[in-house]
């Protein structure tokens, strides 16, 4: 149950951060919020180095950044400056006018027919990832499911995204974005690091992948302007794509950087939603074999498809619920652009504004049994019990996710499609530790042993 004296806006306490805390920043930085907000509450200021940092664990507070004076709140932080060293002004770095049009001449790709129109794409890569599976479940070898995640994820947004032909281009572009995620894990641990261009053997191995990437797609742009490629593709929407307001196009380079935001922002974090969730399932062997029955009574062993995902409501309530303990995106930062009034206390321009879906989505005052993974968190009663802002894994407001519905449809079948011919189990001993990396990823793999039903 919700505890009314809560969910009412906290005031702002001031703490003073010990400067022995630092390290624990950089060695772990959720961790370092959990404990913040377990102490000091759900509204708190304290200074770190030079900036004025406000921690916010409270629905209003959330509502007030993302939607309601969404407009006073930048990107200007280190966790999206650092983004930006690869992805450039793309969607998820840019602010203003910009990112306005930008998102305008974006957007009609993700339309939910749109998205609906990848479903046999995302299921025969599905199927591909599957083929190579029984090997393992006859041998009983053990498979990283985080890598076959990884793997999927992003062999499902290069398609949809470029058109690319799986069986030929994965392995360069696999090698290509990992190098950049890697990179940007990288730099978001230094406090100082060597600009790109200084030929140090991890910057030319990223001036490498950006190449190659930046060939990937002069290819992709070749093959659709001559008219050899899937016209249905996102890259094919923004070639062609003309800015109402503006009138204005793309130009090569913001091209560039749309394709590399939408390659990163659309990969990791659905392998590990998908990863953290097969892990959640093994724990859970009752909820599993809910999920199974449910399956198998809609599917019947045909090839999921689009249509059978409204008559999954399990399925959807697993994904739901697998997004509330393990956000890919953990954290979501802003800058205040101009001072401004929160929760009735001062907030001045240049403020870092920090948000964690992970810690209010496991907040006691909103969630029942916060830590427990409960799929029943989400049916339509529990789903009123709380406010809009207690769950936000895919953010709010203007800048909500692009990709939410895209990554709800993929994550339904990729779960559907494994489980109707798979039983799971975590490899005994596996040690899972859960990594606040760009997402949150498992340190060690998720190894699982596999079974054919
Ligand atoms: C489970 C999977 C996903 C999660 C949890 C997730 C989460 C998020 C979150 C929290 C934001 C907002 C960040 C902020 O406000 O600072 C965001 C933005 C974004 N996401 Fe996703 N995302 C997912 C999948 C995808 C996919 C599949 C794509 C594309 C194919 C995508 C593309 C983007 C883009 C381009 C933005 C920036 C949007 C803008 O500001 O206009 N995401 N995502």
């Amino acid at each position: 149950m919700i505890d009314t004296a809560v969910s009412h806006p906290p005031t702002l306490k001031a703490v003073n951060l010990s400067p022995r805390r630092i390290p624990e920043i950089q060695g772990n930085p959720l961790a370092f919020l959990q404990r913040n907000a377990a102490e000091h509450g759900d509204f708190i200021h304290y200074p770190l180095g030079l900036w004025e940092v406000f921690q916010l664990n409270h629905p209003d507070l959330i509502e007030h950044i993302l939607v309601t004076n969404q407009r006073n709140y930048s990107k200007n932080t280190v966790q999206y400056n650092t983004l930006a060293k690869i992805t450039g002004r793309g969607l998820l770095t840019s602010d203003g006018r910009f990112w306005r049009r930008q998102r305008r001449m974006i957007q009609p790709a993700f339309h939910r027919q749109k998205v609906l129109g990848w479903g046999q794409m995302m299921m025969k890569a599905t199927q591909n990832m599957l083929a190579g599976w029984d090997k393992a479940a006859q041998s009983g070898q053990p498979l990283d499911i985080d890598e076959e995640m990884m793997a999927v994820t992003l062999n499902v947004v290069g398609e949809a995204l470029l058109g690319l032909d799986l069986q030929a281009d994965a392995g360069q572009l696999t090698h290509a974005v990992l190098t950049m995620l890697d990179y940007v894990v990288y730099r978001s641990q230094q406090l100082v690091a060597l600009p790109l261009m200084v030929p140090t053997p991890r910057n030319r191995r990223v001036r490498d992948g950006l190449h190659l990437l930046d060939d990937l797609i002069d290819k992709a742009i070749h093959d659709h302007e001559q008219g050899q490629a899937n016209p249905d593709t996102i890259l094919s929407q923004m070639l062609t794509a003309v800015d109402r307001e503006t009138n204005e196009r793309m130009s090569r380079d913001e091209l560039r950087d749309e394709v590399i935001t939408l390659l990163v922002a659309g990969h990791e974090t659905a392998a590990s939603g998908l990863t953290w969730l097969f892990y959640l399932l093994s724990q859970n062997p009752c909820v599993a074999a809910e999920l199974v029955a449910e399956i198998d009574g809609v599917v019947n062993g045909r090839l999921p498809t689009t249509d059978d995902l409204p008559n999954l409501p399990t399925v959807q309530r697993v994904i739901a619920e697998a997004l509330r303990l393990y956000p890919p995106a953990w954290v979501i930062t802003r800058r205040a652009i101009a001072a401004d009034t929160l929760g009735g206390a001062q907030i001045p321009a240049n403020a870092l504004i920090i948000m964690s879906p992970y810690t209010l989505q496991r907040h006691p005052a909103f969630w029942a049994n916060p830590d427990q993974f409960d799929p029943n968190h989400f049916t339509p009663e529990a789903e009123q019990t709380r406010p809009r802002y207690a769950y936000f894994p895919f953010g709010g407001g203007a800048r909500l996710c692009i990709g939410d519905q895209f990554a709800k449809v993929e994550m339904g079948l990729v779960v559907t499609a494994v489980l109707q011919k798979y039983r799971l189990q975590l490899l005994p001993n596996h040690p899972v530790i859960a990594d606040p990396l760009v997402t949150i990823r498992p340190r060690h793999g998720l190894m699982m042993t596999l079974q054919r039903r």
